[in-house]
């Protein structure tokens, strides 16, 4: 195993909101990722590489040990069911609610409800704990829109203000995770590479507790 330690971060709100926190852990990536084509990024130490790739595929690039260690938010940590990774760092960014949200006014739920989202797992978990038979279509983006043209009842996403909902004529329902952005660990490197990555997650965890 190299000595190196390998950090996967999405585009923009994770890798802004992580920044500073890395920064506090005495690393400056090199290259700016909205800028650069690279998807290696180098940064201020020799030995420590970001890979940025799509939010949705942090938890399989740490899982896997392709990266050691990762950000990804609660709502894909959900969808993706954590196996192989150990979350030792709630760092508290990129927070939101996940909800279910339908129509405003849109009166009693239909018999069949289907719902619009890109997080099937999770979707289908919270209604089965609730013995409701629901189809799920499965979207990969602007789940808004489903509802206005007919192909769900409901939607499920991450809410923020609420913008997004309301510009489309939808209304929050129901409350199902509140989200925040994990610290992940692949297993394997929490062992064979204990120190380095022990001492990047108390850094990061320190960063965290700080306000500037
Ligand atoms: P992908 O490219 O894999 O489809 P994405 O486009 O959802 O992912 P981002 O929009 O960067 O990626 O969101 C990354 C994370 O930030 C989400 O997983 C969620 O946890 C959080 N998030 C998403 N939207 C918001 C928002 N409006 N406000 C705050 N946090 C959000
Ligand atoms: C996210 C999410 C919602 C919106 C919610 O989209 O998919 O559409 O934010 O935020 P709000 O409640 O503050 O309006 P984002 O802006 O990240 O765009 P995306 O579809 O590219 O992820």
């Amino acid at each position: 195993m190299s000595n190196t330690l390998t950090i996967a971060l999405s585009k923009g709100r994770i890798f802004k909101e992580t920044l500073p926190l890395l920064a506090h852990a005495g690393i400056v990536p090199v290259d700016d990722p909205e800028t650069s084509r690279k998807l290696i990024l180098d940064t201020n130490q020799a030995d420590v590489k970001l890979v940025i790739i799509r939010a949705s595929d942090v938890p399989t690039y740490v899982q896997y040990g392709a990266a050691d260690l990762g950000v990804a938010g609660k709502d894909v940590l959900m969808e993706h069911g954590g196996e192989g990774l150990y979350e030792p760092v709630d760092l508290n960014i990129a927070r939101c609610k996940l909800m279910v949200a339908g129509p405003v006014g849109g009166g009693a739920e239909p018999e069949r409800m289907r719902i619009a989202t890109k997080y099937v797992h999770t979707t289908r978990r919270y209604y089965a704990e609730r013995g409701r038979q629901v189809e799920i279509i499965k979207l990969y983006g602007s789940m808004e829109l489903a509802p206005l043209v007919g192909l769900a009842d409901r939607i499920v996403d991450v809410v923020d203000t609420g913008n997004t909902l309301k510009a489309n004529g939808l209304e929050p329902l129901e409350h199902i995770a509140d989200i925040s952005s994990r610290l992940v660990v692949n297993k394997a490197s929490m062992k064979m590479k204990h120190e380095r990555v022990k001492e990047f997650i108390d850094r990061i965890a320190e960063a965290v507790g700080r306000s500037d």
